[in-house]
């Protein structure tokens, strides 16, 4: 594969299911590409469609009557519609995926080392004895204190930073090439929360790894990803370098959801400003931007048809009208930090 060729390829994913006798686009039109090796950061509030973009990714989705379409090229080979023999081959091996809740990946039952053991041997035809070493390898790299003790402990033995570390051990067991996080650290204190990021940056270089990070925490991205994309209400809102879209957001929601990150430094507001209001539901968007009915700059023309993606700086583009009317965004802290939740 060329050097420039991305790892994966997304073009137009749409994901709707049915509802009250009609199918509800639920993920419309996502397109994106991730590097080898890179971390792209996935935002926006609850309900915006992450998780839902990453199962259908995965071919997690298993819904009665789900539709899903548009195109996802894995190392070339397209994900969308591939039987699910398949995508399970590649699931674990080529592609991992870790959780917020890392219970959802661990059976209460078997020790953690004795289930990535079995990981590796799912994908491997290796000894026992050579997972194990490869099992205490990996929770040694996660930064697990005493990994080969670490390893004959059931999941409840360990603390949730601990178990994180082991989620990821045992997603990174077959080394993946891509590593799709939701929401991997929004249970976890502070400092574990620096350690866990740490250790995802890290991947690039100790396995190779690029991840697909889903969070609701723009503070979360601006460590972590080098390219950002914003989800709302299921469509891109913008897309491009994580600097330039903190430093000149295109979108007057990236411009809400970076005034609502608490200050790193300084005294902290008595209250952070919020978006007032809440994205509207699936079945009932509105007919043009559906940001319009939040949004401090709608005007006239946002109500008719959603705008499209255009281009607002170097490799960076926003859905929205006034980049494209050459109406510059209104610096940011004008439009939202007087809301406050
Ligand atoms: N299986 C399903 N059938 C119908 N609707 C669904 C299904 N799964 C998710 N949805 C709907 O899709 C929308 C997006 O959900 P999703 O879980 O992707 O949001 P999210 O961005 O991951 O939010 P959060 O930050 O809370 O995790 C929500 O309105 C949700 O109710
Ligand atoms: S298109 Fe209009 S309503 Fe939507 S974000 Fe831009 S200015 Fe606001
Ligand atoms: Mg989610």
């Amino acid at each position: 594969m060329p050097a420039d060729t991305p790892l994966l390829s997304v073009r137009d994913l749409c994901v709707s299911f049915p509802a009250h006798g009609r199918m509800v686009p639920i993920v419309e039109h996502v397109s994106f590409d991730m590097q080898p090796g890179e971390i792209l950061g996935l935002v926006g509030e609850s309900g915006s469609g992450k998780s839902v973009t990453a199962m259908a990714l995965m071919g997690l989705i298993d819904s009665p009557g789900v539709r899903i379409t548009g195109s996802a090229l894995f190392r070339g080979r397209e994900l969308v519609g591939m039987p699910p023999r398949q995508l399970r081959r590649l699931r674990g091996r080529d592609i991992a995926m870790i959780f917020q809740d890392p219970m959802t990946a661990f059976t209460p039952v078997y020790t953690i080392g004795w289930q990535i053991d079995e990981q590796i041997r799912a994908h491997e035809k290796v000894s026992r004895s050579t997972a194990r070493a490869r099992t205490v390898q990996l929770l040694d790299d996660m930064g697990v204190p005493d990994p080969a003790q670490a390893a004959e402990r059931y999941p409840h033995q360990l603390s949730g930073g601990l178990r994180q570390r082991a989620m990821i051990a045992m997603a990174l067991s077959c080394s993946p090439a891509l590593l799709v996080a939701d929401e991997p650290t929004t249970a976890l204190d502070v400092t574990v929360q620096a350690q866990i990021l740490d250790l995802l940056r890290r991947l690039r270089g100790t396995h190779g790894t690029s991840v697909l990070l889903i969070t609701h925490d723009m503070g979360v991205v601006a460590q972590t990803c080098a390219r950002t994309l914003v989800l709302y209400s299921g469509r891109v809102a913008e897309y491009g370098p994580t600097e330039a879209v903190f430093a000149r957001p295109g979108h007057p929601y990236t411009a809400a959801l970076l005034d609502a990150i608490p200050p790193l430094y300084g005294a902290r507001p008595a209250r952070l400003p919020a978006i007032e209001g809440a994205p509207p539901l699936p079945a009932s968007r509105p007919a043009g931007c559906a940001f319009a009915p939040r949004c401090p700059h709608a005007h006239t023309t946002c109500a008719t048809t959603p705008p499209p993606l255009v281009p607002t700086g170097p490799n960076q583009q926003a859905a929205c009208v006034l980049p494209a009317e050459g109406t510059p965004l209104p610096p940011r802290v004008q439009g939202m930090a007087g809301r406050t939740a």
